[in-house]
């Protein structure tokens, strides 16, 4: 991992963990961002509640985890299988807890569109029971996954928090609800949260298989086995990339924020960088094509845009560095060189939940 700059907010929130254990519940634990969040937590010597339904998770993440962690650490964690649908599996996670970080929904604007009942069920109900248990058992602090996906069609680029336009997607619609529920609660019961809208996140243990697969996993999946690879769209349309290193940072920043402001608002957490799917295609092709024979030649297949999908997308991340101190370590590139081994490693193996 590259290192934090020193004396950077997050270099000095790192310093503090170190020394101050926490109870954190972490929702979606099994999951990408999730199981991220566990390692990085664990590995400071916090102390974690999990729970997931493992739903779109996997058990495989806790064990990859839990293989790279002490034994010591790792008996500091505690793994409820379980649905924020249920009240009371969130009461029970929420026991003792100092700090939420809320990461289990369902993603995927096409699943969404596909069936915005169940995205709507979990996105929705499920957050506000987090909500409703994290109140209840005074927790400190709740910071949840808030979504790109909320500035639907607003024209403008870079993005920036306060502009927003109409939802694409079902999907869209609950990342919105969950922060003017978020808000709501503040204003009501004087609950503290902070909604990290995060822009095309990648890196291990997330997914490649399935409709719903995010692009550079199910790229790399696809190169590593040399199957066809499609792009939907021109591959002009274009995403701020942002490595899960950065949004690790951005959750404890978040966690640990003392300044009045910056609590009970919501953050752009990506890179500030656009790049198209035909940059990242040839990006990532380079990457890997000293490592694969079969690479040599290799191109991609176009296909039709897709429902939901925003053309370009870009995020301010001012609003962050300012209040939270926020500085993302890794560009899209250095995130695809640091994540490649483990992509090499693990997208020749299947998994079972
Ligand atoms: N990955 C991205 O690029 C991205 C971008 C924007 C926002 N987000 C948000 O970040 C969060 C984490 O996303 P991820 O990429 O790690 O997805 P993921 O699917 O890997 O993880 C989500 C986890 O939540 C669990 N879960 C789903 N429904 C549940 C339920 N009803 N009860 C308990 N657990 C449940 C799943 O089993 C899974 O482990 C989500 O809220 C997502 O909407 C992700």
């Amino acid at each position: 991992m590259q290192s934090p700059p020193e004396n950077s907010a997050y270099q000095l929130a790192l310093s503090g963990l170190r020394e101050t254990r926490h109870h954190w519940l972490i929702t979606g634990v099994a999951g990408f961002v999730g199981s991220n969040l566990l390692e990085t937590l664990l590995g400071l010597g916090q102390r974690v509640t999990g729970l997931d339904n493992l739903m779109t998770g996997y058990r495989a993440n806790l064990a990859q985890v839990r293989a790279v962690v002490p034994a010591s650490a790792w008996a500091r964690f505690d793994f409820i299988e379980g649905d924020i649908r249920c009240l009371d599996s969130c009461r029970r996670a929420c026991q003792g807890v100092d700090i939420v970080l809320h990461q289990a929904a369902l993603g995927s604007v096409g699943r969404s569109i596909a069936d915005p009942i169940l995205t709507s069920d979990v996105n929705l109900i499920g957050f506000l029971n987090v909500l409703v248990a994290a109140r209840d058992a005074r927790v400190r602090r709740l910071v949840y996954a808030a979504s790109s996906a909320a500035y639907g069609d607003h024209p403008d680029l870079p993005k920036v928090e306060e502009h927003i336009g109409r939802p694409l997607s079902p999907y869209a619609l609950t990342k919105h609800v969950n922060e003017v529920y978020a808000d709501m609660f503040a204003r009501c019961y004087a609950t503290d949260a902070i909604g990290l809208r995060y822009f095309n996140v990648f890196g291990p243990r997330q997914d490649p298989r399935g409709d719903y697969a995010a692009v550079i996993p199910q790229w790399f999946d696809a190169m590593i086995h040399n199957r066809p690879l499609r792009i939907n769209g021109d591959g002009d349309s274009s995403r701020d990339f942002c490595f899960i290193d950065n949004v690790v940072q951005a959750n404890l920043l978040a966690s640990l924020v003392d300044d009045r402001a910056a609590v009970n608002q919501v953050y752009n957490v990506a890179v500030n960088a656009r790049t198209t799917l035909n940059e990242l295609f040839a990006m990532m092709h380079g990457l890997l094509a000293g490592r694969f024979a079969h690479l040599d030649g290799y191109r991609p297949e176009y296909g039709a845009f897709r429902a939901g999908d925003v053309r370009h997308s870009q995020a301010d991340i001012s609003k962050a560095a300012r209040l939270l101190g926020y500085q993302p370590t890794h560009r899209l590139e250095d995130g695809l060189k640091e994540a490649l081994d483990w992509y090499v490693a693990h997208l020749g193996t299947s998994r079972s939940r």
